[in-house]
């Protein structure tokens, strides 16, 4: 068994969640990620959302496993001496600093390729070049502007946030894949280049179908919009579908038994066509699979108030994991709405790495989710994540070959702070 990205060695200069997941994907997939982070506080998560005092966050532990963390205050000399010498042994640099802020620091796309001209320098940005590519940009402001928020809700309600970082993480991914790709064209060209990702692009890039949409829309109604169905007229832009789903398969979200007091007591149902007439069978209204209001999918487009009251009536009468089972049998697509709590216990994602417990040495065990991509030939356990300044020293010598002498230097220097001493793990 292997490691994917054996041997690529990143230079982590990202903080809070967007580039931070895009650096631990590649970490899990066996590059050596350095994550340097400024003396004293490091990533600003780190602090953030404690859930036990002086340890890192959650926030901070589950975005950056097994990475080496050093500290560098990058606009000291000799800090900025150690992370030239950085750029020039390391194949990828990510960053997601605002906008200006790494050619502030001296670090122009310029200066990093002559410092090491086989370099990937990845960037997440809030937009790409255009009137807001100055806007410093956080997750919620991605999905307003990239047209999640006006996509996502019901019809007479608030534009909606989702709760999936389709933003951060989302645009963490994209990033990841852009620099994968480089490194695969570097090995062609044995060049580098720039890798850029807008939280715009990628929030965009998920809500694909909602441009699709409106262009429909130039069209006619969107017809298996909830909206249609009540008679209710489109306007020119594509207005929140609640729990719609789309294609040829309407879909929604429905009340099951203990609905009253529980809040996920619901399942998500699709009257996928091939299996219409086990549907009707399964709700007991065996005509509706001959009735002309009924049989076909267009036919039934009007009707899917109708249609999924009277399905729902059926669910109310399971809970969401009996109807699971049942609707599983007769191959009848549905998912059961799943709180954290009971994702948490699911023994499964535990087997698979999806679901990982690790134990940490300030803050104990915490749970964390693991890779979720699989590759049959790599390996790479999840690890906790690193202290802040843990591996400084580490990286200084090992890495970057220096001697005790320059690594004292260094530290005289104010460059890395306070270095972290472990007591034995
Ligand atoms: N040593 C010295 N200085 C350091 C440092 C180090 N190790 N690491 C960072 N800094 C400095 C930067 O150089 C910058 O200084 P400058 O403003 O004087 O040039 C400063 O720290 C702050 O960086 P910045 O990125 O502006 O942080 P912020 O907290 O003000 O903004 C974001 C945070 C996320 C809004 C902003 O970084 C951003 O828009 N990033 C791009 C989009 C993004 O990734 N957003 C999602 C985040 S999940």
């Amino acid at each position: 068994m292997g490691k994917a990205l054996d041997g690529v060695r990143v230079l982590d200069f990202t903080h809070v969640q967007s580039g931070p997941t895009c650096t631990q994907l590649l970490a899990w997939f066996g590059a050596d990620v350095i994550k340097v982070e400024r003396p004293g506080e490091g990533d600003v998560t780190r602090g953030q959302l404690r859930d036990v005092p002086n340890a890192d966050s959650l926030y901070f532990t589950m975005l950056n496993s097994n990475k080496r963390s050093i500290t560098l205050d990058t606009k000291n000399p000799e800090g900025k001496k150690v992370l030239e010498e950085l750029v020039k042994i390391c194949d990828v640099m990510v960053e997601n600093f605002a906008p200006g802020a790494l050619d502030r620091m001296g670090f122009t796309w310029e200066r990093i390729q002559e410092l090491n001209p086989r370099i990937i320098l990845a960037s997440v940005k809030g937009f790409g070049p255009g009137p807001f590519e100055d806007c410093k940009v956080y997750e919620n402001v991605a999905q307003c502007t990239g047209g999640s928020a006006s996509t996502t809700g019901f019809r007479d309600g608030l534009p909606l946030v989702t709760a999936a970082q389709i933003g951060d993480s989302g645009t963490g991914l994209h990033l990841a894949l852009g620099i994968v790709t480089a490194l695969y064209q570097r090995t062609l060209t044995g060049r580098g280049q720039k890798v850029l990702c807008a939280m715009q692009d990628a929030v965009l890039n998920f809500c694909r179908v909602k441009m699709r949409d409106q262009q429909r829309l130039d069209r006619g109604p969107l017809r298996e919009y909830s909206q249609f169905g009540e008679g209710l007229p489109f306007g020119d832009t594509v207005p929140r579908a609640g729990n719609d789903s789309g294609g040829g398969q309407p879909g929604r979200i429905l009340k099951c038994k203990g609905w009253e007091t529980d809040p996920n007591a619901y399942i998500y149902f699709i009257t996928q066509a091939p299996v219409w007439a086990k549907i009707c069978d399964v709700i007991g209204e065996p005509e509706w699979k001959t009735d002309p209001n009924y049989a076909t999918p267009a036919a039934r487009l009007p009707h899917l108030n109708e249609i999924f009251t009277r399905i729902e009536a059926w669910t109310m009468a399971h809970t969401k994991f009996e109807a699971m089972e049942i609707l599983n049998g007769l191959d009848i697509p549905c998912g059961p709405v799943l709180s954290m709590k009971e994702i948490a216990a699911d023994e499964s994602l535990y087997a698979t790495g999806t679901l990982v417990e690790l134990d940490h040495p300030t803050r104990g065990k915490y749970l964390t989710v693991g890779n979720p991509i699989k590759l049959s030939d790599n390996d790479v356990e999840v690890e906790r994540s690193p202290l802040l300044g843990e591996h400084t020293e580490e990286i200084l010598a090992e890495v970057l070959g220096l001697s005790g002498d320059e690594i004292e230097r260094i530290k005289t220097s104010g460059a890395v702070g306070e270095t972290v001493r472990l007591a034995a793990e």
